[in-house]
């Protein structure tokens, strides 16, 4: 039985198609990543396999359980982690746990057992009775994460697991997160729009842009499909003709185009630099910079959707599609 099977799977708001038609399956035992940009629909996407939002259409079977048809089974089978903080501040940590496992309907004595040996797990046993308002980011998510183990289940959904935490206690959550995988033999989702974090911990990721998956691998696999190396040029005038021209020579493998970029696939990159410029400057181009790299996680990415996942980058280039769009409709 699969951990996680998604079918066709459709959320609109309203008139907005936040999630289009995303099919995707889980191997129990995987840690599994959805990594897009903001907006993509990955928390929704994580909501309707939850149980948290009804799909518009499709379906999903979770833990073998019907997300539409059997709710309380999925509930029970599954723990969720999600992105924005839901801890009650007022409490201390070993008190939130104490809180959810009464939500859960365990029995004291089992309680006490999970909730000693959960704050173990996370490292907070010496900070258990401390108020969760004196809790740094990184022993805020760290307890979250406790909490969602608490009731045992075998699928933990993560819904951007480290945002807005520092470097080093993103690492430190990382390190939880395979633990938990290793260990606990528990079978992890979560979203990122971190390529670093989906490349570090994920078994398989899936690529998602505008609520739908437009690639799925493990990331090595990913990385081997543009295969050689990634020649970035960053070119001020005469990208548009450049591109054009480029398009039709054969040792390129694979060519994209974001903003002032053009990232070209090639095998022995070195050699083909000096080619590239001349070839470049030949059609008219300004080059601004020419950059030499084996690809990474974001290579691919901009592959198959033509922008970099940063937020900044993606938002202002979407805003920008968005206007010509309207600009042409009128
Ligand atoms: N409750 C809602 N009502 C209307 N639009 C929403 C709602 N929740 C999310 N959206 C929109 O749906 C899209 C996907 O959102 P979300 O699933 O949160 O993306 P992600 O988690 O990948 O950042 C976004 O454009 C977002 O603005
Ligand atoms: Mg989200």
């Amino acid at each position: 039985m699969d951990a996680v099977s998604a079918r066709g799977l459709v959320k609109d708001y309203g008139k907005f198609r936040a999630v289009n038609g995303i099919s995707f399956v889980v191997k129990k035992g995987e840690i599994f990543g959805l990594l897009g940009p903001n907006g993509a629909g990955k928390t929704t996407t994580i909501k309707m396999l939850t149980t948290l939002l009804q799909p518009t259409s499709g379906n999903a079977t979770v833990a073998g359980f019907d997300i539409r048809k059997q709710q309380n089974e999925v509930r029970k089978s599954i723990g969720i982690v999600f992105q924005d903080p839901s801890l009650d501040d007022d409490l201390t940590g070993r008190e939130n746990l104490e809180f959810h496992a009464i939500l859960y309907k365990i029995d004291k004595e089992t309680r006490n057992k999970k909730i000693a040996e959960v704050l173990k797990l996370v490292e907070l046993d010496d900070k258990a009775d401390v108020l969760v308002r004196n809790y740094s980011g990184g022993m805020k998510r760290r307890l979250e994460i406790g909490r969602g183990l608490i009731h045992e289940p075998h699928i933990l959904f993560l819904d951007e697991p480290t945002i807005g935490l520092d470097p080093q206690t993103r690492r430190h959550i990382w390190d939880y997160i395979r633990k938990l995988n290793t260990v606990g033999n528990t079978t992890l989702i979560l979203t990122t729009h971190y390529i670093e974090e989906a490349d570090y911990l994920c078994n398989r990721v899936a690529f998602v842009d505008h609520g739908k998956i437009v690639a799925l691998d493990t990331p090595k696999a990913l990385k081997n499909k543009l295969g050689g190396d990634v020649i970035s040029v960053k070119i001020s005038k005469g990208i548009e003709t450049v591109e054009r021209y480029l398009k039709g020579v054969r040792w390129i493998k694979t060519l994209s185009k974001h903003e002032d970029f053009l990232d070209l696939t090639v095998e022995e990159g070195e050699k083909r630099i000096p080619e590239i410029i001349m070839l470049s400057e030949k059609h008219g181009a300004t080059i601004e910079s020419v950059s030499l790299h084996k690809p990474s996680l974001e290579d691919v990415f901009i592959h198959y959707t033509g922008k970099t996942i940063r937020e900044e980058a993606a938002s202002a280039l979407d805003t920008m599609r968005a206007m010509r769009n309207r600009w042409n409709r009128r």
